[in-house]
Formats: structure tokens, sequence, C-alpha cells
């Protein structure tokens, strides 16, 4: 059964955002997103005290759930690439459990992202394969195959000169080294290019922070699958949290 409210939580680098989310139709957010900093260090615990007080605010009584920059597989975290190191082999769903009192499903935050543009967004009625992409302080990835996500990609992490292709062509290298937006769509294209080599995909869904100035890049890229924008930029975390929650 699949709730017609449902709320969700993204946990950023920078910070953590919550939202009741209307599932019933839109994906719309039902009240307007509440942000916490992340703590530093971001630690298991020191985050479980943030989820608890993002609850509280909404004084949400439902299922939560949870998108983090991790392999995430039966709950439990596996890699932690823009996140503290603590969080490896962390049973992140237990742990929130615990601290909320509530059910709780934690998933990858792009796998989170690619499920609200499938349902609500920029992928609604895409069959094939389509790969969605975030671009922000890494690179996020979701593959879906006739609408079925293949959970944790991870293809931020394709190696490219002896690293994370992400460190050379997130949105976060642009402002790190000060590129243009010409020099970042260049970089941005090798990597699309490559995700072609490699996937075939039919349609490539752009979204993250970097999608909210999307005019300024997404029409200097050369790549030769079809290209659209996310239509959720900074939600599409929390609507695809709140989705997977409402399945619990
Ligand atoms: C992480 C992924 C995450 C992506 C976007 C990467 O560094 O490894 O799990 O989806 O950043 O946040």
């Amino acid at each position: 059964m699949t709730a017609a409210v449902g709320f969700g939580i993204d946990i950023g680098g920078t910070g953590m955002k919550a939202a009741p989310v209307d599932l019933a139709a839109s994906g719309q957010l039902l009240a307007d997103r509440y942000r916490i900093s992340t703590p530093r260090p971001a630690t298991p615990d020191a985050v479980a005290g943030v989820v608890v007080a993002l609850v509280r605010q909404f004084e949400w009584e439902g299922p939560v759930g949870i998108a983090l920059p991790s392999v995430v597989r039966n709950g439990v975290v596996h890699s932690a690439a823009n996140i503290d190191d603590s969080w490896i082999d962390v049973d992140a769903q237990g742990l929130f459990a615990s601290v909320l009192g509530h059910d709780v499903v934690v998933l990858n935050d792009a796998d989170a992202a690619g499920l609200a543009e499938m349902s609500f967004g920029a992928g609604v009625g895409r069959n094939g394969v389509v790969m969605a992409l975030t671009f922000g302080t890494g690179i996020g990835s979701a593959l879906f195959v006739d609408g079925q996500l293949v959970p944790n990609t991870e293809l931020g992490h394709l190696e490219f000169r002896g690293e994370s292709i992400e460190k050379w062509a997130a949105a976060s290298a642009r402002k790190r080294e000060n590129l243009s937006w010409r020099k970042w769509a260049a970089r941005v294209s090798t990597y699309l290019q490559t995700i072609d080599a490699l996937f075939s995909p039919d349609l490539l869904i752009l979204g993250g922070g970097a999608s909210k100035s999307a005019e300024k890049w997404v029409p200097l890229l050369d790549a030769r699958p079809e290209i659209v924008v996310a239509d959720f930029a900074y939600s599409a975390g929390i609507v695809g949290a709140a989705m997977a929650s409402s399945k619990l």
C-alpha cells in the first residue's frame, strides 16, 4: 500500500532538509522544507540527533524515508565519499528507527532523486534505459530499466586520471577551480560521453543543485543521448525518500 502523504529527509554534506510530501498525485512538498546544517563532524550519532529534530519540527508520526550520499544495502551504509568515514558499516536504518521510534527506510540520495523524477518529474512515462544524474558536491547516479531502479550505481566514481571523475566534473569542481560554464560543460560532456559508451541510455535526466542554473550549461553539452533537465532540483531527494517510506 502506498500512503498519500510521506515524509522525507535528505542528508547532504552541508545541510539536512526535510518536508512532508504529497504522494497522491504531484510529489509536491506540503510545507516549506526545513533545513538544519549538517553537524561537524557528521558522525552517525550527531546526524541522528538532527534527524530527530527534523521529524519533531513537523510533528510527523508516520514512517520516515532518509536519503544518504552513500551506497546503502538493506539499510546498512557501505561507502562514505562526502560524509564522515565513521558511517561505513553502520546500520543507518536501525540507528534512525531506534532514535525516532518510527519505521524508517534509508536509501542512496541519487536513487531517491531518480525515483522522484521517474514518478512525478522529467522521467514520467519513460521506458528503456534512463539515467538520472545529480551534479552537486559529488555526482550521483540512478539507473532505471523500464522504470525499475537498479540501486547504488555510484557512477560519479568512474575512474578518470587516477581518481573519481566527480572530483573533476561535479558542480563543486566548477566552483573550486573557478571554471567558466563553458569549460565545466566540456567536462560534463566528457563524463556523459563515457556514460553513453558504457550504458547507451535512452534518456539522461540532469539534476542536483547545478540544474537550478541549467540554462547556463545544459545547452552547451555535447553528448548523443536525449538530455532533459530534472523537474525537482533541491527537493528531489526529499520527495524520493518520502516515496520510499510510503511503501513501509
Ligand atoms: C556518493 C554517492 C552520492 C553522490 C551524490 C557521491 O560522492 O558516492 O553515493 O549519490 O555523491 O551525493
